[in-house]
Formats: structure tokens, C-alpha cells, sequence
């Protein structure tokens, strides 16, 4: 990672969301089930009515750019950007299913938008801004494309040990073979956590009335099993530190992850508590 471009960083991004894309479409029912609430969340934070044109940056495979769409209603439409052609195919066969004629997904990079100043009623996004190598760009052009007065609602993860079921994976990768120490200014699941990291950017980028909360929430798993393999399928970052361990290494990581969410267990299923943190600020009028 070190030492790369942001132009290089970005093309890792497009491969690594592109392989699991196969992942999220096997494992949407289950997490649309557990976190549609944050769609509804941003919805809300990001004030979208009906007849709006609304922008969503990262839609990866539709969220929350489908609620988006149904919110906004047939006056109304919705465009989802993303770098993943793969993700956005499940997020259009998804848009399909549910009959929504006003939703476009569009491939590209959310740091250079091709739209023009002042040409959307709202932005929202869910866990992509942590994911880029220049986020002040991207707050920017969030700041240009808004029109005055309206709002630009974000969801990016918390802190690693108030997000137990991402975190802990990590820290077995790390029992098992030496990672460099992450450097807090990468691009990477944890890169906004902080109070303040994504509400400091899009303050300087000339938006106000900024809130930023953490939203406390949690999710079960049927077993320790289905939780180490659906994070391996959908977390391309896991992935990507999995694919440098040999067989063993893999099976000692597999046993630690298992072994670490075994105190999770409530009742029949493990249940993890999660911690997002939610950004909502607006352009001036
Ligand atoms: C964790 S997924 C989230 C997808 C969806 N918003 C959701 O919450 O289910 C992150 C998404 O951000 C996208 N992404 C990462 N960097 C990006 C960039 N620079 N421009 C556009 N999309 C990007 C990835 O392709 C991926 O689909």
C-alpha cells in the first residue's frame, strides 16, 4: 500500500470490490436484514421528499441508494457511483426486482465528479469515504455538486473495538503473521473513525450545521461459522491479508476469529455490537 499513487490506490479499490461483488449478492438478503435501518438513518439525515435528485457515492450493491430511489419516488431520481462495474451489477439487477425506473448506477470515482455545480437536492452515502486516498477532494466536490441549502448524508465505521466483529479479525491476521503497523492517514475500514475526521473535511470544505453520532447498534450471526465465512467473502480488505497466509496460517486464523466471537454468543446466535458513525452537514444557502 505504501508508496502507491492515489491513482494506483483507487484501481486496487475497483479490483479488490469487483471480486467480492459475487459475496454481497450471496450475502445481501442476510445484511440488508440486519442494517437496513442505517438506509432509513441517511434517508432521514439527508432530509430526502419526493421530486428530489439525489447523488449517492459509493452505492456499491444499492445501499442506500434503493431507498433513496423509492423515497424520492417517480418525480424524483437517484444516481449511485461507484468504482465496482460487479457491484453495481447486482445494485441495477436489484433496482430491477423492485421496479424502480428512477435509479442510474454509473461507474466512476467519487474524488472527480462529471456533474455539474449546484445539480443535486441531496448526497448520501454508506461506508465508501474511508475507502479513498483523497477524502477532502471528494468532500469538495460534495460541497460543489450540492445546491444551496441541501444536505449530504454519510455512514463510515467506528472505532475498531466498538466494532468487535470487523476488529477482531484483524487482531487474529495479526497474532498469526507480522503486519506493518496501519498508518492512520491510509485509506481503510477504520480511516474515518474518529470523532470529528469526516465532520472536520466536510467543514472545511465550506459546509455547515454539521452533526456527527454514533449510532450503537449490534448484529447476530447463526454461528461463528456463518460470521467467519460471510467475512470472508464480502470484506475484500480481510481478503486481501488473507491471500498473503499459507493453508496452515489460514486455519489457525479461522480457528482464532471463531474461538475470539465465541463470547459473543447470546442465546442461539453470536451477536456483535456495532458502532457507525453518521455525518450530516449542509450547504450554505
Ligand atoms: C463497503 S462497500 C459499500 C457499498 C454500499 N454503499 C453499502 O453500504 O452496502 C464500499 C464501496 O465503495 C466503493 N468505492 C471505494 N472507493 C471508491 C471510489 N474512489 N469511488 C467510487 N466508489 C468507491 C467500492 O467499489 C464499494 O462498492
Amino acid at each position: 500500500m505504501m508508496g502507491q499513487t492515489p491513482e494506483q490506490m483507487i484501481e486496487g479499490q475497483r479490483q479488490d470490490w469487483n471480486r467480492v461483488a459475487g459475496g454481497w449478492e450471496k450475502w445481501d438478503r442476510f445484511f440488508d436484514e440486519q442494517m437496513a435501518f442505517l438506509n432509513h438513518r441517511l434517508v432521514a439525515d439527508a432530509r430526502l421528499r419526493a421530486g428530489m435528485r439525489v447523488l449517492d457515492l459509493g452505492s456499491g450493491t444499492g445501499y442506500p441508494a434503493l431507498l433513496g430511489a423509492q423515497t424520492v419516488g417517480s418525480s424524483g431520481s437517484v444516481i449511485g457511483l461507484d468504482l465496482a462495474e460487479q457491484m453495481l451489477a447486482v445494485a441495477r439487477r436489484k433496482a430491477t426486482a423492485l421496479g424502480l425506473a428512477n435509479v442510474t448506477f454509473r461507474t466512476g470515482d467519487v474524488t472527480a465528479f462529471p456533474f455539474e455545480a449546484n445539480s443535486f437536492d441531496a448526497v448520501t452515502s454508506r461506508f465508501c469515504l474511508m475507502f479513498l486516498p483523497e477524502i477532502p477532494r471528494a468532500a469538495a466536490e460534495i460541497a460543489r455538486v450540492l445546491r444551496p441549502g441541501s444536505w449530504v448524508a454519510a455512514a463510515v465505521w467506528s472505532a475498531p473495538e466498538k466494532n468487535p466483529s470487523i476488529g477482531l479479525s484483524m487482531e487474529a491476521i495479526k497474532k498469526v503473521v507480522e503486519l506493518p503497523p496501519p498508518d492512520p492517514t491510509a485509506p481503510g475500514i477504520f480511516r474515518l473513525a474518529n470523532p470529528g475526521d469526516l465532520a472536520g473535511m466536510l467543514q472545511q470544505a465550506g459546509l455547515v450545521d454539521v452533526t456527527d453520532q454514533e449510532f450503537l447498534a449490534e448484529w447476530s450471526y447463526a454461528s461463528a461459522d456463518e460470521y467467519y465465512t460471510s467475512l470472508l467473502e464480502i470484506a475484500a480488505p480481510i481478503q486481501n491479508l488473507m491471500a498473503k497466509l499459507s493453508a496452515d496460517q489460514i486455519q489457525e486464523v479461522r480457528r482464532l476469529i471463531t474461538q475470539a466471537a465465541t463470547p459473543y454468543q447470546r442465546g442461539d446466535k453470536i451477536t456483535f455490537p456495532i458502532a457507525v458513525r453518521m455525518i450530516a452537514a449542509r450547504k450554505t444557502l
